[in-house]
């Protein structure tokens, strides 16, 4: 049987594990997760097994980065699977911390990013979303204290965001996206793809391949106003309510009118039955 990663819940345990792994020089890789993992997660444990000796996986639900109304308490939480699907991985330690060592009673500071953070993306849906990744983010790069963190382009704002906050903290840590892992229908994979009734599990892929069908478009420089306005209809012809579908810059997410202001990022948010799923691709 494959061997099961350690797991740490406190930090003066993980701070002891990581000051050996430093002392004798070893390289480490961080990917920080929410569990209920997927074949995308593990492709990013892949990714970071490939740069360094030493691999860390974060398995922590963040209260910071829900709202209210958001599905904090119902979010999958499978921690013994999880510990199953990273065995035979490589994987050294599991950084599993309870709330209240993440959150002290009288936790009373945030990161609170701009830029990236701030482009009318996922931020004018989920207001308090970013300020809650970057405090946590930033809280797991300084207790793990890794060469290497590695976040998937899945979600792409995110990525973009985190590698913001790590220069601008001057941590020393190499932010490293990886692409997205995908089902065979083209689906991004995600947690919350669990919560999609068959009928809008059967929907789901529409999302892909009008990200598809309108990047190839503006690729042969039709306009993009024009294609995103088509592509919208027929994202929400297929049953979904749609946030957004929007052309940014693939650096600094701000938007761009024509394939020359790029290079080109496509970004998708929309709603299907309770699910919300998002999605994005390169020109
Ligand atoms: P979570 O949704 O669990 O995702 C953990 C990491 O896996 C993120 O970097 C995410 O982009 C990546 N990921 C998810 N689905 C993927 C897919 N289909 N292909 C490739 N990578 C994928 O994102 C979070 O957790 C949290 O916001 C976190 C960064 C852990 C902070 O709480």
């Amino acid at each position: 049987m494959a061997r099961r990663p350690r797991v740490m819940r406190t930090v003066s345990a993980l701070r002891r594990a990581v000051g050996e792994f430093r002392k004798s020089r070893q390289r480490i890789a961080l990917v920080p997760t929410m569990g209920a993992l997927h074949a995308g997660h593990l492709a990013l444990v892949r990714a970071a097994r490939r740069r360094a000796s030493r691999v860390l996986v974060s398995i922590f639900v963040n209260p910071a980065q829900f709202a209210p109304h958001e599905d904090l308490a119902t979010y999958p939480r499978t921690f013994d699977a999880d510990l199953e699907a990273l065995a035979g991985l490589g994987v050294d330690l599991v950084w599993a911390p309870p709330v209240d060592v993440m959150y002290s009673p009288d936790f009373a500071t945030r990161i609170v990013p701009e830029g990236p953070a701030k482009v009318g993306l996922e931020d004018k849906f989920r207001p308090h979303f970013f300020t809650g990744v970057a405090t946590v983010v930033g809280k797991l790069l300084i207790q793990c204290q890794p060469d290497f963190a590695m976040f998937g382009e899945k979600d792409y704002q995110q990525l973009k965001v985190v590698a913001r906050v790590a220069k601008d903290l001057d941590l020393p840590v190499k932010i490293i996206g990886v692409p997205t892992v995908r089902e065979p229908d083209g689906l991004a994979m995600s947690s919350r793809n669990a919560y999609l009734s068959q009928s809008a599990r059967a929907a789901a892929p529409m999302l892909h391949r009008v990200l598809e069908d309108c990047a190839g478009k503006i690729a042969q420089g039709a306009l993009i106003a024009r294609v995103l306005d088509e592509g919208g209809a027929a994202i929400e012809r297929a049953g979904f309510t749609l946030d957004y579908l929007e052309a940014r810059h693939a650096e600094t997410l701000q938007p761009v009118e024509a394939a020359d202001d790029g290079p080109v990022r496509l970004l998708v948010a929309a709603r299907i039955g309770k699910t919300r799923l998002i999605d994005n691709i390169g020109v």
